[in-house]
């Protein structure tokens, strides 16, 4: 089945020479991504360089948006401004973005905004830790439903859900999750998308795994864990090891 890899920059790289080198690398040495969808989500001021390199592989994300349409709010992009760059995904709910305060609220109309302008979310959930008692699946239960207030059967369609346990996120990760802690949430998140939803849009939602990704556990998660799709952090800024994750798809 056709997977969804989803490229987040992040606050990188520093400058736009490196920036326009790596997106060129990407769209110009791809291989044969098959029916795969590759998002790359770019930091804002870069968002541009998509168009001198867009092709038929690679589709425009970027990292955030307002949850407003237009208006007073310095400092925010919003959705609409994001349709005119060619952008087609937007990473929500980040857990680094979290940590600077967004809670699932704001994320909720974040969401709904985006929906308005017809660019599709990518929702981020995921615990700080794992403890015994297994609070952290009401944790993500909370998130999901917090999240998806007022978004209807048909808006639920646009939407991925990333799974990214915060304990497996960069360098400062403890460590990469395992196949079988993924499927676990895996089948949660399909519950609860059941409950609110119906079970037909419980099977079909795209549900990915991020955290720590490389081309050495990639397929673990894809092929065992039936991951929908990749997040990837730090190896989608190099592009021996980001073109490596996308081999192991084929
Ligand atoms: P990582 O980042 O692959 O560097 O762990 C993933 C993410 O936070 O999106």
């Amino acid at each position: 089945m056709a997977k969804i890899i989803v490229a987040n920059w992040k606050m990188n790289p520093s400058s736009l020479k490196e920036a326009d080198t790596l997106l060129s690398m990407i769209s110009k040495n791809i291989g044969n991504i098959k029916n795969n969808k590759i998002i790359i989500c770019l930091p804002f001021p870069f968002l541009y360089l998509f168009k001198k390199y867009k092709n038929k592989k690679i589709i425009l994300g970027a990292q955030n948006a307002s949850c407003y349409p237009e208006g007073s709010f310095t400092g925010e992009v919003s959705p609409k401004m994001l349709i005119e760059m060619g952008v087609k995904n937007v990473i929500v709910g980040h857990s680094e973005r979290r940590a600077q305060g967004e809670d699932n609220k704001i994320i909720n109309q974040k969401i709904l905004n985006l929906l308005k302008f017809k660019i599709n979310p990518i929702l981020c959930v995921g615990e700080t830790n794992r403890d015994k008692e297994g609070s952290y699946l009401s944790f993500i239960e909370n998130q999901i439903k917090e999240c998806l207030v007022g978004i209807s059967k048909k808006q639920i369609n646009n939407i991925i859900i990333a799974y990214e346990p915060i304990w497996a996120i960069g360098a400062t990760g403890i460590r990469v999750a395992t196949k079988e802690e993924f499927i676990e949430i895996k089948i949660f998140i399909k519950k609860i998308i059941s409950d609110i939803y119906d079970s037909k849009i419980a099977h079909s939602i795209p549900i990915i795994y991020g955290g720590s990704v490389n081309y050495l556990n990639s397929k673990s998660f894809t092929e065992e864990g039936g991951a929908d799709g990749l997040l990837v952090g730090r190896d989608s800024l190099n592009f021996k090891k980001f073109s490596a994750i996308l081999e192991t798809l084929n």
